[in-house]
C-alpha cells in the first residue's frame, strides 16, 4: 500500500504533481484561460459583496491559509485575517453581513476548526470549507465546499494536502478576482497558464532530492535550526519549520528575516544551520542583507533561489534552485524541498517518519 516507498510520507510527497493537477482539474477553463467553480452554490453577485475574509484552520492547513491571505489580498484587495482555530473559537470576532469565513481542514474533522465553523454559523456568517474528505463534518456543515482532490493522506505530517489547499486558494482567489473585476482577463490568463505548469515543475524538483538529503544528513548532530524569509517566503518557512519539528524532533523556528535583529539573532553562532528563502523579487535585496547578517555570525546557510538567480550563491554556503514561475506561485514549489528536508532529517535520525511521537493524524478532541 506504500506503493514501493519506505513510508507513506514519501509516497505522498511524490504524489503531489497528481494531487495538484487533480485539484485544478475541471476548475480551469482551458479555452478561455479562467477559473470556474461550479460547486459554489452562492451566486457571483453574492460572492462579490464580501469585503472581509477570515481564514481559520490549524497547523499545516493554517499555513496554507497564510499563503492564501497574501494572494487573495493581492488579487482582490479584500482584507483577509488568518487565525488559529483554537484561538478563534474563543474570540469575539467582528462580523458584518459582508464577512466570509473560510475554514481549511484536510480531514474535515479537526475539533477546533469545526467548533470555529459552528460559532460562525451561529452568527449567520457564510462559511466556505476547503477540505480533502467528502462526507466529513466540515464538508457537511459548511455552506460551501471546495474539495481538494489529494486522495487519502495517511502520514501524520501533511504534505500533498498542503499543496492542494494552496492550489484551492489560488483558484478561489482568481475566481473572486474575476467576480469582483479586480484582475484583467489577460492577467488571469497569465496566472492560469503558469498554474498549469506547476505540476510538471513539482515533478522535476522531485527527480533530484540528493542535495536536500545531504543537507538533512548534515543536521544529524545539531539540535536547532532556523528558517528565514520575507512575505510569502516567510509563510512557507513556517510550514518548513513545523514539518521539521514534527518528524525529526529538531528544535526549529521560522522568522521573518527582518525581525531577526529584534532578538533571535542572539542565537546565531558558528555552524548554526539557517535555511534562507529568497524567492520573492520585490524584497530580494532586503532578504539578502539579512542573510549577510547571519553569515557574519557564523551560520551555515542553505539558500533557496529562483533558477536564473546566480547571485545568492555568492552569499550563502549552498543553494537550491526553484524552477522559475510567477513569484505569487512560488510557495507551492518552495515547500517541496522543505518537506524533503524534514523527511530526510527524520530518516537520518532513525525515527518513525509516518507516526511521530505524541501526535495523531486527526485531532478530533480539543
Ligand atoms: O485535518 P486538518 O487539516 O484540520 O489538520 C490540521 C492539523 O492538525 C494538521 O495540519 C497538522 O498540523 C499536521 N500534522 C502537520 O503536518
Amino acid at each position: 500500500e506504500k506503493g514501493g516507498y519506505d513510508s507513506f510520507m514519501l509516497k505522498e510527497i511524490y504524489e503531489q504533481p497528481q494531487a495538484v493537477r487533480d485539484t485544478m482539474g475541471a476548475r480551469i477553463d482551458r479555452e478561455n484561460k479562467r477559473v470556474i467553480l461550479p460547486e459554489l452554490k452562492m451566486s457571483d453577485a453574492e460572492l462579490a459583496t464580501y469585503d472581509r475574509i477570515y481564514i481559520v484552520a490549524c497547523g499545516t492547513s493554517m499555513h496554507a491559509g497564510l499563503v492564501g491571505k497574501d494572494i487573495i489580498e493581492k488579487w482582490t484587495r479584500v482584507p483577509v485575517e488568518v487565525a488559529v482555530a483554537s484561538e478563534f473559537r474563543y474570540r469575539d470576532p467582528i462580523y458584518t453581513d459582508k464577512t466570509l469565513m473560510i475554514v481549511i481542514s484536510q480531514s474535515g474533522e479537526t475539533a477546533d476548526t469545526l467548533a470555529a465553523l459552528r460559532e460562525a454559523k451561529k452568527s449567520n456568517v457564510k462559511v466556505l470549507a476547503i477540505t480533502n474528505v467528502v462526507g466529513s463534518s466540515v464538508a457537511r456543515e459548511a455552506d460551501e465546499v471546495i474539495f481538494t482532490w489529494a486522495g487519502p493522506e495517511v502520514a501524520v505530517a501533511s504534505t500533498k494536502a498542503y499543496t492542494s489547499q494552496v492550489v484551492a486558494l489560488y483558484l478561489f482567489g482568481l475566481y473572486l478576482a474575476q467576480v469582483k473585476g479586480t484582475l484583467a482577463a489577460a492577467e488571469v490568463a497569465t496566472i492560469v497558464e503558469h498554474l498549469e505548469t506547476i505540476p510538471g515543475k513539482i515533478a522535476s524538483m522531485l527527480e533530484d532530492a540528493e542535495q536536500v538529503r545531504r543537507f538533512a544528513e548534515s543536521t544529524k548532530g545539531i539540535n536547532s535550526l532556523f528558517f528565514i524569509g520575507r512575505g510569502l517566503d516567510y509563510a512557507v518557512s513556517l510550514e518548513g519549520s513545523l514539518k521539521l519539528k514534527e518528524i525529526s524532533y529538531i528544535h526549529s523556528e521560522a522568522y521573518p528575516a527582518g525581525e531577526l535583529k529584534h532578538g533571535t539573532l542572539a542565537l546565531i553562532e558558528d555552524n548554526v544551520p539557517v535555511v534562507a528563502l529568497a524567492t520573492q523579487p520585490d524584497i530580494y535585496e532586503k532578504t539578502v542583507s539579512n542573510i549577510v547578517e547571519v553569515k557574519a555570525r557564523g551560520a551555515h546557510v542553505l539558500g533557496f533561489a529562483t533558477e536564473g538567480d546566480y547571485d545568492l550563491a555568492k552569499t550563502v554556503d549552498e543553494v537550491i534552485y526553484m524552477p522559475a514561475t510567477l513569484p505569487m506561485l512560488t510557495p507551492i514549489l518552495t515547500v517541496i524541498p522543505l518537506q524533503l528536508l524534514a523527511y530526510y532529517a527524520s530518516v537520518a535520525r532513525g525515527l518513525d517518519v509516518d507516526k511521530p511521537r505524541n501526535l495523531a493524524k486527526s485531532v478530533t478532541v480539543e
